[in-house]
């Protein structure tokens, strides 16, 4: 596997592979890769010829008092991650390399609807930044097709839209999040987590859970089976930034009515955000 650090070097190495006739397939990540970052690897591997990671941890996409500065970075164990998972190229630049001209005047890709709500109301602009750095990514690389992990379920919605309604010829896959044993959600931001704090987290999957199954069951008052459920998150020592039933499509509240559902939470443990989702469709087969 190659690492390349600037658009000149990345734009060769994948025109090189195109004119071999190689469908390209495409992984963005921010580093400090888990398994479920393997898991997007090896599908993408399934799936096309050269598989290209990017590892950026994206200013833009972060907001002030935010975790950016201790976000970790581990890029000699994600090489290695990358070529085990069957990896082709990895673009890692640097903030100047892909903010040549600074941040402030940088052209911004929005999508808005989407973006508004759930993690756009707690964290002003992040969609904005990931919207951004996505679309450069795919101008740079243009893939036949992007994979991104399902746990950033509305992150996946707003990458869908923009590729629609840019008119950008890519295909978006969305892959099912991995979990711990315990349920807890894979993430770079459960190493900051205590070993008392990480006890507690798969309190999170277990609304998700609890929420899915008293709907499979029957229960159609929403804001009351919401808000039990955020007392227990509090009762287990977490603070819970949101916790909503929406419809999984548009991420428009959830009625009564509708089947193909989205429960989606942000739960804070100390100053760690862990966020988490569960699709759950009435109509689809048991
Ligand atoms: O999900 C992430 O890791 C990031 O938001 C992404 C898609 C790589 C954009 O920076």
């Amino acid at each position: 596997m190659n690492t390349v650090k600037t658009v000149r070097e990345l734009r060769a190495a994948v025109a090189r592979a195109r004119s071999e006739g190689k469908r390209i397939g495409f992984v963005p990540t921010m580093g400090n890769l888990h398994s479920g970052h393997v898991a997007l690897i090896t599908k993408a591997t399934q799936r096309v010829d050269f598989v290209v990671a990017s590892i950026f941890v994206n200013p833009l996409q972060f907001g002030a008092g935010e975790d950016l500065d201790k976000y970790p970075r581990t890029l000699a164990a994600d090489q290695e991650k990358l070529l085990q998972a069957g990896c082709h190229l990895l673009f890692a630049p640097t903030v100047e390399e892909m903010y040549p001209d600074g941040m402030a005047g940088q052209t911004r890709v929005s999508v808005p609807q989407l973006s508004e709500g759930l993690c756009g109301a707690s964290r002003p602009g992040h969609f904005e930044g990931v919207a951004t750095v996505v679309s450069k990514l795919f101008n740079m690389i243009q893939p036949d097709l992007a994979i991104f992990g399902q746990k950033d379920f509305q992150q996946l919605a707003v990458i869908r839209a923009l590729v629609h309604d840019l008119n950008m010829p890519i295909q978006i896959i969305g892959e099912p999040t991995v979990r711990a044993a315990d349920g807890l959600a894979l993430s770079s931001r459960n190493g900051f987590l205590s070993e008392e704090q990480r006890a507690i987290a798969p309190e999170v999957y277990r609304t998700l859970t609890h929420i899915a199954a008293a709907i499979k069951q029957g229960e159609r008052d929403y804001p009351t089976l919401i808000n039990e459920q955020i007392k227990q998150l509090e009762a287990a020592g977490l603070r819970a930034d949101y916790l909503e039933i929406r419809h999984a499509l548009t991420l428009r509240p959830a009625t009564a009515e509708d089947r193909d559902l989205v429960i989606l939470v942000a739960a804070f443990l100390g100053t760690t955000r862990l966020i988490d989702n569960l699709h759950l469709n009435l109509d689809a087969p048991a």
